[in-house]
């Protein structure tokens, strides 16, 4: 089977975490103070025009972790840092539940919003109506890699903190901007499925010093320093096995994105399927390779998606579902504000979106195998 994802290591990676093992010292250390510095200095690089400033990049226990902490630290005015109860924070509503979650933890209360049909990040005309005088926040995610158009959601959702959830989307720019650069704060993960992978880790990115010095604290049992507690913080450290994971990918950032690029463009040039599409002015990572099915003729969308997934397993590609509609799910229906609204695109993107394999380690057979099945098993939903 042709896997749908792979993390992709050499014996650098074991080595380095043989290395941490015996240095004995296994918690938040050198090697997370180096994969921060080399993510930081890494995007530095990448910016085009080059930055106005520093970048902060506080590494964290996972992906989820670094969305919780940005929630905690919303700023409110010198009175108290962070979303609660009453608060509304605007959430895209294609997405791994995790930006939702994130928000319904704070007990704030996530106001879904419907997604671009050819981007299937936030749209922003969608998001416009649902800003009220609660509104203390608006997430935007770059789904799968492709940026989401931040600009434009900040035109519309005016001063409120801008949470850029660039989970997937390490080494993707807008008009030169890195992903997780584009709002106020911006985080990555690094589960298996995303383009470097720790196991599980997560990183929150920003360019304001003060925020940073409270993330580095929030994480960490609210302390400044060892034995300073200036707040109540969760446990959220990366350990140092994770972060000397981190530091060997980063290595191989710059390899890793040029064979997913050329993977994704052979792929897409082979098979004229309603592909994932990008805003102007982006350059993206391809941490994900994903269609949308049109309307079958016969039957539900959805029933035509599994048939195809099943078809493609069968022979030997292992394609799954693209994502999830949050608006489906019990616990964001509980908020009045998502229930009897329509989504859409949303629901289109969901029910007859399809991913099919990509990843560093594949070889020029896999590629062929995979736009073989395509031909094979979709050429119905060919350029409709
Ligand atoms: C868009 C998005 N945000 C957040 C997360 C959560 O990251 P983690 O698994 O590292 O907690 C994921 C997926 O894993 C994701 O796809």
């Amino acid at each position: 089977m042709i896997r749908l994802t792979r993390p992709y290591f050499t014996d650098a990676e074991s080595a380095a975490v043989a290395e941490v093992l015996a240095s004995g010292m296994l918690i938040q250390g050198a090697r997370v103070a180096k994969f921060e510095e080399l993510t930081a200095s890494y995007l530095t690089a990448l910016a085009s025009p080059p930055l106005d400033g520093a970048v902060h990049a506080i590494a964290v226990a996972t992906g989820t972790h670094a969305l919780e902490l940005s929630v905690a630290t919303i700023p409110r005015g010198g009175l108290r840092d962070g979303a609660s109860a009453g608060d509304e924070v605007l959430v895209p509503t294609v997405t791994w539940p995790s930006p939702g979650h994130a928000v319904a933890l704070a007990g704030a209360t996530p106001v879904l919003v419907d997604v671009d049909e050819d981007t299937w990040c936030v749209d922003p005309s969608a998001a416009a109506p649902m800003v009220t005088k609660r509104t203390v926040a608006a997430i935007a995610i770059d789904q799968f890699g492709v940026p989401a158009d931040v600009p434009a959601l900040r035109a519309v959702v005016g001063p409120v903190d801008l949470l850029e959830d660039a989970a997937c989307a390490l080494g993707s720019t807008l008009h030169g901007v890195p992903c997780g650069l584009l709002g106020d704060t911006g985080i990555y993960s690094y589960h298996p499925r995303k383009v470097i992978t720790t196991g599980e880790g997560g990183m929150v990115l920003t360019r304001d010093a003060v925020r940073a010095a409270k993330l580095r604290a929030l994480r960490n049992h609210g302390q400044s320093t060892p034995g300073t507690f200036v707040c109540a913080g969760p446990n959220a450290r990366l350990s140092e096995m994770h972060a000397a994971i981190g530091v060997v990918q980063m290595a191989k950032l710059g390899d890793i994105l040029a064979r997913r690029r050329a993977m994704a463009d052979e792929i897409r040039a082979a098979v004229p399927l309603k592909w994932q599409r990008a805003p102007a002015g982006a350059v993206v990572n391809h941490q994900t390779l994903g269609f949308v099915l049109p309307q079958p003729a016969t039957g539900s969308l959805r029933d035509a998606r599994d048939t195809l997934v099943t078809a493609l397993r069968d022979a030997g590609v292992e394609a799954s579902i693209l994502s999830y509609a949050l608006h489906r799910l019990p616990q964001f229906q509980q908020y009045a504000v998502n229930r009897g609204r329509s989504f859409p695109v949303a629901d289109r993107v969901v029910d007859g979106g399809v991913a099919v394999p990509l990843h560093p380690g594949m070889s020029p057979s896999d590629v062929a195998a995979v736009i073989d099945a395509l031909r094979a098993h979709a050429s119905w939903a060919f350029a409709r």
